[in-house]
């Protein structure tokens, strides 16, 4: 099986694009195995997963908690699970989520990879070791940086993919391209989502790109001292308001990038905005919503990114070049209540 595979500080993942279920079997051991997946995904696919070890979880961003992971331990304890077991997320982000999470902490860390499931795992979620679960409205406040050992990448999933789903995977896709990669956006403008779909070959070939993009900056930065932090372009809004108002994670960031642009300009000059919120909406996301802005300020404000009363912001230059900006959480304030 043809792999390519991924240096991190402490450890290597090996990626398999192009895959199928079945080489899973290749890769790990059955025996020692638990795959953990949610209900959907294994209402549509459980005939792939015949004679593994399962455990389904409830479905939704509302289980990324500490909840669900008390469960799961409990699961593996009466499956046995042990040191030699490896863990195999197969699912969207919240699957790969919670299984790097588990993995991290069960017998003080297991072995363990992942089969995304959603174009957002796939590009995004299931690449760079973060695992972790929400508190409360705070979005992914505790968890671990621990890279997966392999993903494997079956675009046979795809074909379940709800039609939401995929304007998801396409705000991350989206982002990437508006950080780092203007050809790629230029891409997007001239294709749709529905382009995509009916071309395996040529989604197969963007979420290729994207996962290579998104690797290369954890391998430079893993641990988020420095460019690793462009990839949250989108998210400190985006995540205010993604618990707080029934919103997708994609639209959440959306919003959030439509108003990073906005930041952007003030700060920054950056004159493109109109083409990013152009191509956000050519692929069913929302650039602007209108929402209790005292209420998000006060959930935005506790951003992992804040460092006393700054946040680190994500601005544009120009498309495909992203950059890192301090700015005071009262200027924050005063330009969200302009947006
Ligand atoms: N760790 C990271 O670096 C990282 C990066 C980005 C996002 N995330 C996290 O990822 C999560 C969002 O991921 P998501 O959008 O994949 O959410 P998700 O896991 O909730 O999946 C979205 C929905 O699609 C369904 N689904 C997934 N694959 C399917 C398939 N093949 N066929 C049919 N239905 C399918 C799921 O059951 C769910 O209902 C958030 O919790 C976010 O914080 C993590």
């Amino acid at each position: 099986m043809k792999k390519i595979t991924y240096r991190f500080s402490h450890s290597s993942t090996d990626y398999y694009f192009d895959h199928r279920v079945a080489d899973l079997r290749s890769i790990v051991d059955k025996k020692n195995a638990v795959i953990i997946t949610d209900e959907h995904v294994f209402g549509l696919h459980h005939s792939r997963f015949r004679g593994w070890n399962i455990i389904v979880l409830k479905a939704g961003e509302e289980y990324k908690i500490q909840a669900t992971v008390d469960s799961i331990v409990e699961q593996l304890i009466a499956l046995g699970a042990d040191r030699d077991t490896v863990l195999i997320g197969v699912g969207g982000g919240v699957v790969t989520d919670l299984t790097g999470y588990v993995a991290s902490i069960y017998m003080r860390g297991l072995r363990f990879g992942f089969l995304p499931a959603s174009l957002l795992a796939a590009v995004d979620a299931s690449i760079g070791g973060k695992n972790g679960i929400d508190v409360d409205v705070y979005k992914n406040m505790v968890g671990t940086i621990r890279q997966p050992s392999f993903i494997l990448h079956d675009a046979g999933f795809l074909d379940t993919l709800p039609p939401e789903e995929w304007k998801n995977g396409f705000a991350e896709i989206i982002k990437h391209a508006a950080i780092l990669d203007a050809r790629m956006f230029k891409e997007l403008e001239e294709n749709s989502i529905s382009s995509y779909q009916k071309n395996t070959a040529a989604i197969s070939a963007l979420i290729k790109r994207n996962v290579l993009l998104k690797t290369k900056l954890v391998q430079q930065d893993e641990f988020e001292k420095g460019n690793r932090k462009l990839l949250n372009f989108g998210h400190t809004l985006g995540h205010a308001l993604e618990n707080q108002y029934e919103l997708s994670h994609g639209q959440a960031i959306s919003i959030g990038m439509g108003f990073a642009c906005f930041l952007s300009k003030k700060k920054n000059g950056f004159s493109d905005g109109k083409r990013v919120v152009a191509l956000l909406e050519q692929y069913g996301l929302p650039a602007y919503a209108s929402f209790d802005k005292r209420k998000v300020f006060e959930v935005l404000k506790m951003d992992k990114k804040r460092v006393r009363r700054e946040v680190s912001y994500v601005l544009l230059e120009r498309i495909g070049k992203a950059v890192v900006h301090p700015v005071g959480l009262t200027e924050v304030k005063k330009i969200l209540d302009q947006f």
